[in-house]
């Protein structure tokens, strides 16, 4: 604990965990989950590990499809997000299905017999808020066994599209990532996993993109609209605050973007970056 507060505190999570970004994650994970689950593919492991957890839905969705023995550990920074991770499995009666501890992901609160041990180390969605995505890839590789999964998955934030493309939307939407790169963080970090897995020692084994959009007529369209509107807005201050775009402008835009998921011609192209090595089993 003591290495705590030596660790990336200065990291900031732009989204904070509000109420609101916390009815965001849920939605979020209601719209990716199962795609997210197939590239993930679990089911043979029996120690995981969920780094930057949130609050806590992916977790405890890849836990149901694992044997009743495995034990699941998933670490989150934020209280508030943790707190609710907790509250929510213990709405669905899932108390007992990940033990949920709070902690920095560059300095995962393992015990000794838990490090090295994890058949699967994830992580969805972090490396784009911390500093030195380097650091949290290399206690993953720590934490799994020899021949162990180390799985990535994180934005590219070049990869949206909008067509026809609502006026401004594009504008605000780089405005935003600008925040990240003023923050330390890297908005592109999604094109470099498979070089991390290197950087740190794995064996890279697979790469894909998760497709994270759909278009008018689609049921679940208004909801990934939503979320991006939801990002979008969460991220106002922020952004006017720096200086990044005008308040007006910001504004305008995100009309524009409701405007844009009543449209049906309307289509959202996005895809997650996801990639897997493997530790290498005799090194
Ligand atoms: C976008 S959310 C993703 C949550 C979850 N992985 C998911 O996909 O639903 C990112 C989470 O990472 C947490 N986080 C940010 N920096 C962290 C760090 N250095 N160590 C641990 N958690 C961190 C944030 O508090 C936030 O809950």
């Amino acid at each position: 604990m003591a290495c705590m507060a030596l660790s990336g505190m200065k990291d900031r999570y732009v989204h904070g965990s509000s109420e609101k970004e916390q009815r965001r994650l849920a939605l979020m994970n209601k719209l990716i989950n199962q795609a997210c689950l197939r590239a993930l593919d679990p089911g043979g492991e029996e120690f995981v590990l969920d780094v930057g957890c949130g609050t806590g839905e992916f977790t405890r969705a890849i836990a149901r499809c694992l044997p009743g023995s495995s034990k699941v550990i998933a670490i989150e920074r934020d209280p508030a997000q943790l707190a609710t991770a907790v509250d929510r499995a213990l709405a669905d009666q899932e108390a007992d299905l990940v033990d949920f501890r709070v902690g920095e992901a560059a300095f995962l609160p393992l015990r000794q017999n838990e490090m090295g041990r994890f058949d699967l180390a994830h992580t969805r969605f972090l490396l784009e808020h911390v500093n030195n995505p380097l650091s949290v890839v290399e206690t993953m590789f720590e934490a799994v066994r020899k021949g162990g999964r180390i799985v990535l998955a994180d934005d590219d934030h070049d990869t949206l599209r909008l067509w026809p493309e609502p006026p401004g939307v594009m504008d605000a939407w780089r405005a935003y990532f600008e925040t990240y790169r003023k923050n330390g963080n890297d908005p592109f970090v999604g094109r470099k996993l498979v070089q991390l897995l290197h950087q740190v020692g794995a064996e890279p084994q697979k790469n894909t993109l998760v497709f994270y959009g759909g278009c008018a007529g689609m049921r679940e369209f208004k909801g990934i609209v939503h979320n991006l509107y939801e990002v979008l807005g969460g991220a106002a201050e922020e952004v006017i605050q720096a200086g990044l775009m005008s308040e007006k402008k910001y504004i305008d835009a995100l009309y524009a973007l409701r405007d844009f998921s009543r449209r049906p011609d309307a289509a959202l192209w996005y895809g997650i970056s996801w990639a897997e090595g493997m530790k290498p089993r005799y090194k």
